[in-house]
């Protein structure tokens, strides 16, 4: 580990999630040059502000050409991740983009074949994989404690206000698409810990779904819950479902989950619901996610990418976002997803969507 490579770092969409990465960046000691840029100026020019960036602005082109910038943090809205990593490939920059990787698989193919051409790494941040909960599920399955796995299940939960604030951004950033997607971006890597290549293919899925109150709000595509049976080619299955349709107050303030894993010789149980941690406020607790949002009642620690707590933020978008900037500055191996991981979790979360409006099964890899 003798290599220690300066970091100048642009960062697309200065949104909350990019906000975020800004400011753990702006602390990470490799990261000497900020840029950051925003479809809106205001954005872009308050994170500078509040990170030290040298520079910022609306033009993503001009932000990821400086010639000061070697790697590109993309954190724009789920439909806007590929202009921008094909222009930073383009220059043989360095990537992480939030998860999804692309909404369609021509997009996500699209960048798939840039990273052919340019050699140039991407990763996407399935910020799950960070959560220290999960990360030692992994290495229990590592060491073989749990035997060759043969199932699991995971269930995640959260409040219509938050699916209502994702389909705003783009109304095929799904609940599937956009948040089972961690789930079975999740069971993909564990199920990979312990098996081959060949078979942890996804060679089926089976869905049902149920439209209720997200219909009723203009999404009439969207389903309140989905469950879905995933088969893998060793005929391990796997149980998942979502509803992002529970009431705007629900005390999760990001993703209430719960995760089994099923092996030959072990099984864990992941509980990740967070009511063990409860606090009630009539004071009124502000929404990590939605700023105008206050609730009384919390699970705390629910927030998805993690919490803020004595000036620092911890949590797995922190030990990512860290874990990424050592990858690219000290050549140390990290656990973010890889885009042909990310475009695996695309294709399963458009068959469970297609297995629901079709009431079929669907096989994969999809048909091009
Ligand atoms: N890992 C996690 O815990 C986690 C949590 C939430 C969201 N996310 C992901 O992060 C991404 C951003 O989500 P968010 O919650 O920050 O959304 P957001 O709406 O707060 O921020 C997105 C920002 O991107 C900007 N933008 C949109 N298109 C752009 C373009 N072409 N060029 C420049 N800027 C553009 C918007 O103006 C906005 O400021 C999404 O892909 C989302 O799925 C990850």
């Amino acid at each position: 580990m003798n290599k220690r490579s300066s970091i100048g770092l642009a960062v697309i969409g200065s949104g909350r999630i990019g906000s975020l990465r800004a400011q753990l960046a702006a602390g990470h000691p490799a990261v000497q040059f900020i840029a950051v840029s925003d479809l809106d100026p205001a954005k872009s020019g308050a994170l500078a502000a509040k990170v030290g960036a040298s520079v910022h602005g609306v033009d993503n082109q001009a932000i990821i050409a400086h010639p000061e910038v070697t790697a590109v943090i993309v954190s724009t809205s789920e439909g806007e991740h590929v202009e921008p990593i094909l222009q930073a490939l383009a220059l043989g920059k360095p990537v992480l983009v939030e998860k999804p990787l692309a909404l369609t698989m021509a997009d996500a193919d699209r960048v798939i074949q840039a990273i052919a051409t340019s050699g140039v790494s991407v990763h996407v941040g399935y910020s799950r994989r960070y959560k220290e909960r999960y990360l030692i599920a992994k290495e229990q399955i590592i060491k073989g404690r749990i035997g060759t796995m043969v199932g699991g299940a995971a269930r995640v939960f959260n409040s219509r206000s938050q699916a209502l604030a994702m389909l705003s951004r783009n109304r095929h950033a799904t609940p599937v698409v956009d948040a089972l997607t961690y789930y079975v971006d999740l069971m993909n890597w564990l199920h990979g810990a312990g098996c081959s290549v060949a078979d942890n293919r996804l060679v089926e899925v089976y869905a049902r779904g149920q439209k209720g109150v997200l219909k009723a709000a203009g999404y009439p595509e969207v389903d309140d819950v989905s469950y879905a049976i995933l088969t893998y080619a060793d005929g391990a299955v796997v149980n998942l479902g979502v509803s992002y349709a529970l009431p705007e107050k629900y005390p999760a303030l990001g993703h209430a989950a719960r995760v089994e894993v099923l092996g030959t010789e072990g099984v864990m149980i992941l509980d990740d619901d967070h009511t063990d941690q409860l606090m009630y406020s009539n004071i009124g607790i502000p929404h990590v996610y939605l700023p105008d949002h206050q609730v009384n009642m919390v699970f705390l620690q629910s927030g998805t990418p993690g919490d803020w707590a004595l000036g620092e933020f911890w949590g797995p978008i922190a030990n990512e976002t860290r874990a990424w900037l050592d990858h690219l500055s000290m050549d140390k191996p990290c656990s973010l997803a890889l885009p042909a991981e990310a475009r695996i979790n695309l294709e399963a979360t458009l068959a469970i969507e297609h297995s629901i409006a079709t009431g079929r099964p669907v096989s994969l890899p999809l048909a091009q």
